[in-house]
């Protein structure tokens, strides 16, 4: 294993890898003792019917995360029918290769069956019912894993950008400590596995300070919160590094943990791109609406490698409280941003 004198000297390693010059190191061991590399993996990629994905994957990262497999609307279709042929398959896959394994995610708005928050005559159930369908799912999914998860993203995207609490049906039918008892049956469920809130664009000030306000409200509850995840869907001047370096010490302030959760970086020009990362935005494909579809110039794929180099060297830079970096997606071409999200 190659260890680098000096961080910008890994950082330097991120960029030779974008660039695809011929490595000497794979990206695991150069970030070894830092923080964990991870990706995030699709059911292909898991049950062996994309080989090369696969070995990339072994070869270069030490933690996975399941791209889709573990969401509610693939676990658990039905009320009484849960799916866990493509998660078995997931754990099995991280546990071969000696990696940390990730869960991603047990209560969100989104890709969750709109049966969830329905009684069986589709109207809308009371708190009771909701917190213990929740509690039921939790005890379920984590308590099939415990152990073999390491750290599960127990609540995905509560936030608005200005701040405020995102009204989604948890919140508008179990009210505003929907997110505290996601936590407390997580931590019930295995009071072992890490714990973690996730979102996007919390490097923006506004939602940063509403996810300050949470965590420290979910702090004083008791809450077994580890990590905040900043899922870092980014692109080539945001954020800044100035915005990168407030919020991981926002968290570090608060005595969480942070990690990258879901990096990419988009090299498409803002005209082209959604400015969210809300799975629900998804824009209309237009045929020019990706300039590069014959191939990245070189100067963006410079550009591209100098912004890795950049975003690796603050997190290197605070590596202490940074406990891993996951990139959302193996390549290029399995990566969800190519629906222009
Ligand atoms: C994305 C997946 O990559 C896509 O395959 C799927 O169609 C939509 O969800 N934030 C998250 C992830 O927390 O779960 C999302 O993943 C990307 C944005």
């Amino acid at each position: 294993m190659i260890r680098f004198r000096s961080f910008a000297a890994a950082a330097a390693a991120v960029a030779a890898l974008s660039l695809g010059a011929r490595a000497q190191t794979t990206l695991k061991d150069a970030y070894h003792g830092f923080f964990r590399i991870g990706a995030a993996v699709n059911t292909r990629q898991c049950a062996g019917q994309d080989a090369a994905g696969a070995a990339l994957v072994a070869a270069q990262f030490n933690t996975i995360s399941p791209e889709n497999d573990l969401k509610w609307e693939r676990i658990h279709p039905q009320p009484d029918a849960y799916n866990f042929g493509p998660a078995d398959q997931y754990v099995q896959f991280g546990e071969k290769n000696h990696m940390f394994i990730v869960g991603h995610n047990l209560v969100w708005h989104s890709q969750v069956p709109r049966w969830v928050f329905q009684d069986d005559q589709a109207k809308p159930l009371d708190r009771d019912a909701l917190l213990k369908r929740m509690h039921d799912h939790i005890m379920t999914v984590v308590g099939r894993y415990k152990g073999r998860i390491g750290g599960w993203d127990v609540v995905n995207e509560a936030l608005n950008e200005d701040g405020t609490p995102r009204r989604s049906p948890w919140l508008q039918i179990i009210g505003d400590d929907y997110i505290q008892k996601a936590f407390e049956y997580a931590h019930e469920a295995d009071p072992q596995a890490e714990l973690y809130y996730n979102d996007y664009n919390l490097e923006n000030d506004a939602k940063l300070k509403g996810a300050v306000e949470l965590v420290r409200k979910l702090k004083a509850a008791g809450a077994h919160i580890t990590a905040v995840g900043l899922q870092g869907h980014d692109n080539l001047e945001w954020p800044t590094v100035a915005q990168q370096e407030a919020a991981i010490l926002a968290f570090k302030a608060l005595g969480v943990k942070v990690s990258i959760s879901e990096l990419d970086v988009d090299v498409l020009p803002a005209a082209n791109r959604q400015p969210t990362a809300d799975v629900s935005a998804t824009a209309v494909a237009a045929a020019n609406s990706n300039p590069y579809a014959a191939g990245l110039p070189d100067s963006v794929q410079q550009a591209l490698a100098k912004r890795y180099a950049e975003l690796f060297g603050v997190f290197l830079k605070y590596h202490d409280v940074m406990s891993r970096v996951t990139f959302w997606g193996v390549t290029d071409g399995d990566s969800w941003k190519n629906d222009l999200n």
